[in-house]
């Protein structure tokens, strides 16, 4: 079943428009002028930052920038899927949640999968319960939790259990209860062929997987016998309920301390993540011994931005796994590494070790990723110059790929010191980088197209290549006045049409192919797009109540920050003020936006130059300086109409 499009509308324009409402049942509010203000719940505070606008529908901390609208909200509270809130929300107000028809075809995916969470729910009911009730598993199994020094409780939170060594013992007693075969096999607990079945994990100790909601999905079994031959863990086939690249082990039992925490440790396997909850620890997850995956990083991107990577002493792929950190970086996450005392991995220093000097030790030893990195190839260098010039290359790479441009600032800093580069030649290679990058995605524009195929190719880049958006400073101040303001008129044409601050935004940027490298920008103009007519509806409550989870966040973010800014300076939060002159306010904006634009242009331009010179290439040399004179005429008639700013 699927909740109709109307029907989460309904829900959240009224959870918005009470967000008072949906906010006092789990902070304490209280009255500040036209707002609300109390203790943020979504980390450790003794002054109130936390505000709530019910005029806007959104809520916001200023310390620790969660918030959104009322979704939003009790998502992130109650560590909830989109569709829970929507319910949770429905009941709250009395509306009630109509769920749709689904086709036939849907239903029967849907019942399936129903069939294999229940056979997953079974299975690790029956490891369990042979772990703890049987003499084998007595014997052998718990025997062997506890030799590892696991204490019960963790045993028991975990759900961790024995598959006998009987060949069928778990596919029988399941058939026998009424569990279908086919169920069991697409599950992977049992392996059918023809007439042959029997248990895939039979003998070994059980770690069951859960996902995000605490429901087993999948398994991890280890061998007790020290075969060399026989692998020691085997985990369950991907299969419509688990999806290896999407899960990390432990997120349920971390999700809500990961949040309090503000940061996510990252280990290797199973038996990391007990020992570490046994100290105490609880904000801890595993990629299960593999590299880490664009959804793995998703999925903790939800709860923090913060991540701490712990790996083993003797870890010998540390190099081999760098490259993929990259990846957490452009997702726009901060990492931080640590690297444990030789011959330890977090299951034995962990044992170890009280819960204080544990994250005594944490605290004293976690680097910072880039700095890590920078100095682990560094070793290796050492006075080599070819491979110091990788090392910069290598580095700067990694750089370049964190979104933020004042994050990415710092590191350069750094790395410089470090590096004993200067800033500037640090720089120069990050743009060389960005212009390769755009290069190798277009089939080298014409001349006097760059401007448009410069838009075009770089909404083309896929996800991973993606480079930080150069604009987005410009860009968000344009769509802040779009969310805000796009009902406003702020001309009437002699024929009586009405421009609106939306149909003047979107007309301008379709028009100038100003498209963002940000989708969910795009997005907003696409969606306001067919509205942009309608002087009736708000544009606010338009995309703060969208059902696009994104587009609502983003659009409670840009007028979030007001709040910020106001406090700041007073000028700019005086809503009456802005109000007043929009029609100067958004044409200039929307200059700003162009401005920067061509100024990256002839910067890209410029280094384009230096390389024809580079290369002796006279004829490409001449074009190239042409077209820097058209942008830099372009420029200054931009700049001027802005009322002057300097040409640099
Ligand atoms: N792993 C796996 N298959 C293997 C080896 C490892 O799936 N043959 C995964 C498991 O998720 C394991 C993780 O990689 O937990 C880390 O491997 P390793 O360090 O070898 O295992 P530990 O968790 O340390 O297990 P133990 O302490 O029981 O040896
Ligand atoms: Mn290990």
């Amino acid at each position: 079943m699927m909740i109709d499009q109307g029907t989460i509308e309904r829900v959240m324009e009224t959870a918005n428009s009470q967000i008072v409402d949906v906010v006092s049942e789990f902070v304490s509010l209280k009255r500040r002028g036209i707002n609300y203000i109390g203790n943020c719940p979504f980390h450790n505070e003794k002054t109130p930052s936390f505000i709530v606008s019910p005029h806007k529908g959104i809520c916001k901390c200023f310390g620790c920038g969660k918030g959104g609208n009322a979704v939003n909200f009790i998502m992130e509270h109650e560590q909830i899927t989109f569709p829970e809130a929507i319910k949770y929300l429905g009941q709250k107000f009395h509306i009630e949640v109509e769920e749709q028809e689904v086709s036939p075809e849907q239903i029967k995916k849907q019942n399936e999968r129903e069939s294999m969470m229940l056979v997953s729910e079974y299975a690790s009911n029956f490891f369990q319960k042979n772990l703890n009730e049987t003499d084998e598993g007595k014997s052998v199994g718990l025997g062997y939790f506890r030799s590892r020094g696991f204490r019960d409780d963790i045993i028991n939170k975990f759900q961790l259990g024995y598959s006998p060594e009987q060949r069928d013992a778990l596919t029988l007693a399941a058939q026998k209860e009424g569990y279908q075969l086919e169920y069991l096999e697409k599950t992977g607990v049992s392996i059918v062929r023809d007439d042959y079945k029997a248990d895939r994990f039979r003998g070994r100790v059980m770690f069951p997987i859960h996902g995000l909601s605490g429901k087993v999905i999948a398994f991890g079994g280890r061998i007790l016998k020290t075969d060399k031959k026989t692998a020691k863990y085997l985990n369950s086939p991907e299969s419509a309920i688990y999806h290896k690249s999407k899960v990390l082990y432990g997120i349920y039992f971390a999700k809500q301390e990961i949040t309090r925490q503000d940061n996510c440790y990252m280990v290797e396997g199973y038996t990391d993540v007990l020992s570490m909850h046994q100290a105490g620890i609880h904000n801890v997850v595993a990629s299960s011994g593999t590299a880490l995956t664009i959804e793995q990083i998703r999925l903790i991107s939800r709860f923090t931005k913060n991540m701490t990577i712990i790996y083993d002493g003797d870890a010998a792929g540390i190099k081999a796994s760098l490259r993929g950190i990259d990846l957490v970086l452009s997702e726009g996450m901060n990492v931080k590494v640590l690297l444990l005392p030789e011959g330890e991995d977090p299951d034995s220093f962990s044992k170890a070790r009280s819960e204080e000097e544990l994250k005594k030790y944490i605290a004293d030893h976690q680097t910072d990723f880039v700095k890590f990195k920078t100095s682990l190839l560094l070793e290796d260098a050492k006075n080599d110059p070819i491979k110091r010039a990788q090392l910069i290359q290598d580095i700067v790479g990694t750089i370049s790929k964190i979104p933020e441009s004042i994050i990415r600032s710092v590191y350069i800093k750094e790395c410089s010191v470090l590096l004993k580069v200067d800033e500037p030649v640090l720089y120069a290679e990050i743009n060389k980088l960005k212009n390769n990058r755009l290069a190798t995605s277009t089939p080298s524009p014409k001349p006097f197209e760059q401007n448009q195929g410069q838009a075009s190719a770089q909404t083309a880049l896929s996800a991973s290549q993606q480079v930080a958006n150069p604009y987005d400073v410009e860009e968000r101040e344009v769509l802040r006045f779009l969310v805000k303001y796009g009902e406003a008129i702020i001309e009437t044409k002699e024929s009586g049409e009405e421009i609106t601050v939306g149909r003047f935004i979107i007309s301008e940027l379709r028009q100038d192919d100003l498209l963002s490298i940000n989708p969910v920008y795009n997005k907003m103009l696409d969606l306001y797009e067919p509205i942009t007519g309608n002087t009736q509806s708000t544009s606010l409550k338009f995309f703060i109540n969208n059902p696009d989870v994104e587009v609502g966040q983003l659009a409670s973010d840009l007028v979030g920050k007001e709040y910020v800014l106001s406090k700041i300076h007073h000028k700019f939060g005086n809503v009456s003020v802005e109000d007043d002159i929009l029609h100067e306010l958004v044409p200039k904006t929307v200059l700003e936006l162009k401005w920067k634009k061509v100024k990256v242009l002839l910067e890209d331009k410029r280094l384009d130059l230096q390389k024809a010179q580079n290369n002796g290439n006279d004829e490409l040399l001449m074009e190239i300086m042409a077209e820097i004179a058209t942008w830099q005429q372009v420029l200054a008639h931009i700049s001027k109409e802005l009322g002057g700013r300097t040409i640099v």
